[in-house]
């Protein structure tokens, strides 16, 4: 089996640490699903990555690793055509992200900005925080959280991948993975590509709160995985302009999130600029544009959730699709860990030791 892929490849992923979410599909899972006719496509299932801070909620995310995969195959991924991969079940993931922390400056981890965000919100700054004698600051995060980009850099590097699709929260992790494969390459020859990041058609949907996010821990999203009514009643509760307080004030559509959603999911064009111009106007509710954007959401997942009632109903399926991907990645795998040991020279006893 060669290693090197006749069509270019992708690798991405995500942590199994909850159902996903609109705003995956518009940042990256869309990408996904379209660039998997024009790419050699490999989806991990980063279990790995999720103990960094999920190391108390095992069980969660053994029950996200299905959850996770039946998501990825109601969205429409395909795995006769793509790969899906448990990181576990490939542990030459682990040896590259060993080996890659070796050639990483501690600096580079330090400044990474999605991770100090990260780091930030465990460690909070609170004085509750401080006060807690048994995990005071410097010991909220581990020595495995603190070095994930490296891990990520390893995964995007073991099938050396060419482009990652991400949310534009890990735009900063690709950009680092670029510096680690350079640094490898110079000091030990050409082994890897240096991947492009790649976000998706809308970089940041706001959460049904109107907060800048969609997001499972802040509790305003709505899952993929949501029913009709679950869709219904998230959309009448969801936050718009707070200054429009009857249906004949004039108002601007923009930064208002229920316009956003329209804009994101509604294939109706021309509905949506009908509802804009006569918010404009002063002359239509917030109920009819609530009710129109829920017909037009529900309208996209449907057949969303067709593709999702025929997986649910066979989990064994679905665990054999993520065992099987995980076999044939690992064969890339060991191909690729050979190659990096043969270069950087670490096969001592290859000619009998001498
Ligand atoms: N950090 C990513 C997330 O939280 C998941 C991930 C792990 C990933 N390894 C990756 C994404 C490699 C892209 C490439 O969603």
């Amino acid at each position: 089996m060669s290693n090197e892929p006749t069509l270019k490849r992708i690798l991405t992923g995500a942590r199994p640490t909850g159902p996903l979410h609109l705003g995956h599909y518009v940042g990256a899972l869309e990408n996904w699903v379209r660039l998997q006719d024009e790419y050699d496509c490999h989806f991990l299932i980063a279990d790995y990555q999720a103990l960094g801070d999920h190391l108390d909620d095992i069980l969660g995310i053994r029950r996200s690793v299905l959850e996770v995969a039946i998501d990825w195959l109601a969205v429409g991924l395909n795995p006769e055509q793509s790969t899906f991969v448990v990181q576990s079940y490939v542990p030459e993931h682990a040896e590259l992200a060993m080996l890659l922390a070796m050639v990483t400056p501690l600096g580079w981890l330090e400044r990474n900005p999605t991770l100090k965000a990260e780091r930030e919100q465990i460690e909070g700054d609170g004085e509750g925080a401080r006060q807690q004698e048994s995990s005071g600051r410097g010991e909220r995060i581990s020595v495995g959280f603190f070095t994930y980009p490296v891990s990520q850099a390893a995964d995007i590097a073991l099938p050396k991948a060419h482009l990652v699709p991400v949310g534009e929260d890990q735009i900063p992790h690709i950009e680092m993975t670029r510096e680690v494969v350079r640094r490898f390459n110079r000091m030990f020859g050409d082994t890897f590509p240096e991947p492009e990041g790649l976000v998706g058609r809308v970089a940041r949907l706001p959460g049904t709160d109107g907060q800048s996010k969609m997001s499972k821990s802040i509790g305003n999203a709505i899952y993929l995985k949501d029913d009709v009514e679950t869709v219904n009643r998230k959309i009448r509760g969801m936050y718009t302009d707070p200054t429009r307080v009857r249906a004949d004030i004039p108002a601007e559509p923009e930064g208002n999130p229920v316009f956003a959603y329209h804009d994101a999911f509604n294939d109706d064009k021309a509905e949506v600029n009908d509802l804009k111009d006569r918010y404009r106007q002063g002359k239509v509710g917030d109920v009819e544009v609530k009710q129109k954007l829920a017909v037009a959401i529900n309208r996209f997942m449907d057949p969303i959730r067709e593709r999702r009632t025929k997986y649910e109903e066979q989990p064994q399926a679905v665990a054999e699709i993520l065992m099987e991907g995980s076999r044939n990645s690992k064969q890339v795998a060991e191909a690729t860990m050979h190659e990096v040991r043969e270069k950087m020279g670490i096969l001592y006893l290859k000619d009998g030791g001498r």
